[in-house]
């Protein structure tokens, strides 16, 4: 990892920071918008998430062990309760006042551990963003964290803008009428940007010709939704070949066959992003024996896409301009840049302190 610079995040924010079941009795070190973060999980089910520097001589917590609800630094024990109090020192009579870690707010919902990383007396007025299909047993899903060593903005712009996956991922989803022959519609409002490509009476990508009912021509739908800071779903249907209505009511489903992807984007500083991705489809979609191919295929899109967001960010660093993430200072704007300059707009004002 390189350095831990805190960055122009926007804070005052739920972000993931851990799936739940990464979340166990034993310490977890992360490292979230450049602070350093301990999580466990107290005999009750419940996460907590601290600072992870020993108010004594900074020795990461993290190193440490849980015991009951607490935990004890390896240094020199000093122990710590869920609202990060130093409540022990050994060998002593006594804690001083204001001996304490910083505590985190913690909520955790359909298998996302998120963090409020901001104010917190202000993280009450804000609810979580969760995805309940994760938690429906009437659906099936695969997931993953990633490691990403790029800027968090390189991939907001990667999924405001899916006509990559014509080029990105044309061994799985993605083929020439992705890019081509899409109808595009980008709006920004209520706090989201959304983006819709409709695709009428084109060739079946692979994943889809394998895995769902159409073999040669149909059409197809992609809807991008960002909340910022780092959320997105992205939802993908499929109807007979020339079948669409001009009603877009259509997009938000999925038509004969689909399936939902999410993405969790939570900054680790400013060149490195955890990615928490699940793909999500209901049972009926995909025959248990097929899962883990399709899946596998998903996987495969994701893993080249981090590998673009890599090279962009190695593009940025070796540019010898001082250009950034932040500042691409692209040299050509294209129209499928619509959404991803919204989102751009978006985040400007957030960190304004604008309504949006
Ligand atoms: S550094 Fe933690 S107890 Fe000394
Ligand atoms: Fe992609």
């Amino acid at each position: 990892m390189g350095t831990c610079v805190s960055g122009n995040f926007l804070r005052d924010y739920w972000y993931v920071g851990a799936w739940s079941d990464e979340v166990t009795d034993k310490p977890l070190a992360r490292t979230l918008l450049g602070d350093s973060i301990v999580f466990y999980r107290k005999p009750d089910g419940n996460v907590v998430a601290l600072e992870d520097r020993c108010a004594h001589r900074r020795l990461p917590l993290s190193m440490g062990s849980v015991i009951g609800e607490t935990i004890q630094c390896a240094y020199h024990g000093l122990v710590y309760d869920p609202a990060g109090r130093c409540i022990k020192i050994p060998g002593q009579d006594g804690v001083p006042a204001g001996a304490r870690v910083r505590s985190y707010p913690v909520v955790e919902r359909n298998q996302f551990i998120s963090v409020w990383m901001g104010d917190a007396a202000k993280a009450e007025d804000t609810a979580a963003i969760s995805f309940p299909r994760l938690g429906d047993p009437g659906w099936a899903h695969s997931k993953v964290r990633l490691e990403v060593g790029a800027n968090y903005l390189l991939i907001i712009d990667n999924l405001l803008d899916l006509s990559h996956v014509a080029y990105v991922h044309n061994s799985t989803i993605g083929n020439a009428p992705v890019a081509e022959n899409a109808v595009v519609k980008t709006t920004a409002g209520n706090g989201t940007v959304r983006i819709t490509r409709e695709m009428v009476n084109v060739p079946v990508a692979r994943t889809y010709a394998e895995f769902g009912p159409y073999k040669r021509l149909f059409d197809r739908w992609q809807l991008s939704e960002y909340t910022p800071p780092g959320y997105f779903l992205i939802n993908n249907g499929c109807a007979p070949p020339n079948s669409a209505t001009g009603d877009d009511s259509r997009l938000h489903g999925p038509g004969e066959w689909g399936f939902q992807v999410y993405h969790c984007i939570t900054p680790q500083d400013e060149r490195h992003t955890h990615q928490f991705w699940a793909i999500a489809y209901a049972n009926a979609t995909i025959a248990p024996a097929a899962r883990a191919e399709f899946n596998r295929q998903h996987h495969q899109v994701i893993a080249e896409d981090v590998a673009i967001y890599e090279a962009q960010q190695c593009a940025l660093d070796t540019s010898g301009d001082g250009v950034s993430a932040e500042d691409v200072r692209s040299c050509i704007s294209i129209q499928a840049d619509a959404g991803l300059l919204q989102a751009r707009r978006m985040i400007a004002r957030l960190r304004e302190g604008t309504v949006i």
